[in-house]
């Protein structure tokens, strides 16, 4: 597997571990954790969606132009839900089923994209792309390569 691939699909085994935590914190009434985890969980999912829109999605432009626009279409629903939540664990009244909703709905966009974007990347016509997506993910994560 390609190191980009590798990449982006840690960030998502990442994203599913926050919130996991944040699940946990939830669960047990640990609102100054929720609060915790919620930043953490929160900067993960943005720096991760505008990763993918920046770098990720203009190299599939035209030929799958649909998919992009769900995809697009998904991330505009995830900064949704997130600044509404965000703006509750703020205020501590985030609760555990709108946390599950936003949790289930990053995991179907993640499958999504491991069959879609993350499995075209590898077919890519252009290797060369493909290393630049590498370089600007490492550069993002300060130069630390995962996986
Ligand atoms: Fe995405
Ligand atoms: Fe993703």
């Amino acid at each position: 597997m390609h190191p980009a691939r590798r990449h982006l699909i840690h960030d998502h085994a990442e994203l599913a571990r926050l919130g996991g935590e944040l699940e946990t914190a939830l669960d047990g009434d640990d609102r100054t954790g929720t609060q915790e985890i919620w930043t953490r969980f929160e900067s993960a999912l943005v720096s991760h969606l505008e990763a993918e829109e920046r770098w990720l999605f203009p190299l599939f432009s035209s030929e799958h132009a649909d998919e992009l626009r769900a995809l697009r279409r998904e991330h505009a629903r995830l900064r949704h839900l997130a600044s509404e939540e965000g703006l509750a664990a703020d205020l501590r009244t985030l609760r555990r089923e709108t946390a599950t909703e936003l949790l289930a709905e990053l995991r179907a966009h993640a499958a999504r994209e491991d069959e879609t974007v993350y499995a075209w990347l590898e077919q890519l016509p252009e290797p060369g792309k493909l290393e630049q997506l590498l370089d600007a993910l490492v550069r993002r994560a300060g130069g630390i390569v995962t996986g």
